[in-house]
């Protein structure tokens, strides 16, 4: 590191281990905003927005975190003294609608000259959206990946005494940074990373190319962040990774997700776990036989199915065929009886006919999904499906997203009304208070909404499901 680098430190001050670093780099900053604050009599203000998936959001608490360590208060809009987007890539619309934010953070900039914009996330792991947005977006400040976000403060440190656009995309991970602060979204509730990663390689996925190599987290760190979530209130943690089936392979000793999330759901206070994503080619027997015996593992598994027709299947790498599939669902099943089972699909693969289609179509009515995240398949450049032949046209896609909608919510709407009548224990997040309606999650991750105070919120209550209007339950607490 040259000691000019970053003015007016010298080099020799910086500390080399993290996360020593960063909160070196926090406090220089927190001085210098305090200093800021007195001249200004004003607050600074700071704006974080995720795009993208549960990993994302994780990311974000991090990065706001780091922010109001520093002093900046989070407002709701992006008039801010610094805007900070956590983009996601892993569909063409994600970055359509990035760019067209950055540009209406430009004009915002005009007025407001001292504004921060910073832009992270899976879409800044590209090269080609980096260089247009060095090219046609040069009020932005800051660019870094997913790798290093952990480095935020000492990248707005150089931002703020050195000239120009700073960016620090890397290609991997060199580490795990444990203990930087963290600001959560809800108070109840939390999302704990478990690994990073993903050497799956689904060929229309990007996520590979931009989240990097599988890495787990030690068990030890996975333990005390939750035990430190639980003494701030935290009563529900969701696992988080890629394929969490696969955790715990890079760590010497191995220990697998059935040891971890046992060993999560130890912790005392805390009431509820789950977890997001697995993986059907590889989700164990142990883990299965966990979530049915263990009272605090919510009976709910999110199954990515991507398409029902073994030819496609294989076409994008997915290791499982239909019959397959349709064996792991009766499977779960038998192992959990009241599980409820969610997915996602993409319709309009490359050579997608009628025929493979109709085969999702049997699934969804076999498998009965309680739920399904629905996507027409986007080209990301750069995965071996962008090169495939017949790629579908979009009038196809959209005919078939229609008919794939209407399957789904007939299904979906039958396993959802299965529970009318019940007694359930549910979770409750928010509260409304122009109805005097508090909305709670089940386990199986179902809402209901039903009559109560706002002093319900964060406590988990027993609910009767009176009535199921489509996706979501009217209910009374008992
Ligand atoms: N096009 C459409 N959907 C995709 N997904 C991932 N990549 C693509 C793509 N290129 C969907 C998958 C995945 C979810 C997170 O996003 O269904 O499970
Ligand atoms: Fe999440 Fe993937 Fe989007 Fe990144 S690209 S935010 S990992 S969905």
């Amino acid at each position: 590191m040259s000691s000019d680098k970053y003015l007016p430190i010298d080099a020799k001050h910086i500390p080399t281990e993290e996360p020593e670093r960063q909160y070196f780099f926090m406090d220089l900053l927190r001085d210098e905003l305090t200093a800021r604050k007195e001249e200004e009599h004003r607050e600074f203000t700071m704006h974080v927005e995720t795009f993208g998936c549960q990993m994302n959001a994780k990311d974000s608490e991090k990065l706001a975190g780091i922010l109001t360590y520093i002093g900046y208060t989070p407002v709701e809009t992006e008039d801010a003294d610094i805007v900070l987007y956590n983009t996601c890539t892993v569909r063409e619309n994600a970055n359509t609608r990035v760019y067209g934010r950055i540009g209406y953070l430009g004009r915002l900039k005009k007025r407001r000259p001292g504004m921060k914009i910073i832009l992270c996330g899976c879409m800044m792991q590209e090269k080609e959206a980096v260089e247009k947005i060095k090219q046609s977006y040069r009020f932005v400040d800051i660019i870094f990946g997913t790798h290093n976000i952990y480095m935020l403060s000492e990248l707005l440190y150089r931002s703020f005494h050195e000239k120009g656009m700073v960016t620090d995309v890397r290609e991997e991970a060199d580490r795990i940074v444990e203990d930087l602060p963290s600001y959560r979204k809800y108070d109840f509730k939390a999302g704990v990373n478990i690994m990073y990663g993903c050497n799956n390689f689904c060929t229309y996925c990007i996520v590979p190319y931009v989240r990097g190599r599988e890495r787990s987290r030690n068990p030890v760190d996975i333990i005390k962040e939750t035990e430190q979530l639980v003494s701030e209130g935290v009563k529900e943690v969701m696992l988080l990774g890629q394929n969490v089936n696969s955790y715990g392979k890079t760590l010497d000793p191995q220990v697998s997700f059935a040891e971890l999330i046992r060993d999560v759901a130890k912790v005392e206070g805390l009431e509820r776990v789950r977890f997001m994503t697995p993986h059907p080619k590889d989700i164990s027997e142990e883990l299965l036989r966990e979530v049915a015996v263990n009272p605090k593992i919510c009976n709910h598994i999110h199954l990515p199915l991507q398409s029902g027709s073994t030819r496609l299947l294989q076409k994008m790498n997915r290791h499982y065929t239909k019959e397959q599939f349709l064996a792991l669902t009766d499977r779960i099943r038998e192992i959990i009886p009241d599980v409820a089972i969610t997915t996602d699909i993409i319709i309009g693969f490359p050579g997608e006919t009628e025929e493979d289609f109709e085969d999702t179509l049997d699934v969804i009515r076999k498998a009965r999904f309680m739920s399904a995240f629905t996507f027409i398949y986007s080209k990301r450049s750069g995965t071996p499906a962008a090169d495939m032949p017949d790629q579908v046209p979009e009038e196809v896609s959209a005919d078939r997203m229609k008919r794939l909608l209407e399957t789904v919510g007939e299904v979906a709407g039958a396993e959802a009304r299965k529970y009318t009548g019940q007694t359930v224990p549910v979770l409750c997040e928010v509260y409304k208070k122009e109805t005097g309606c508090v909305t709670g999650r089940l386990e199986n991750n179902l809402l209901v909404h039903f009559p109560g105070e706002e002093s319900l919120l964060g406590k988990i209550v027993r609910v009767k499901l009176d009535e199921c209007t489509g996706f979501y339950y009217l209910g009374t607490m008992v």
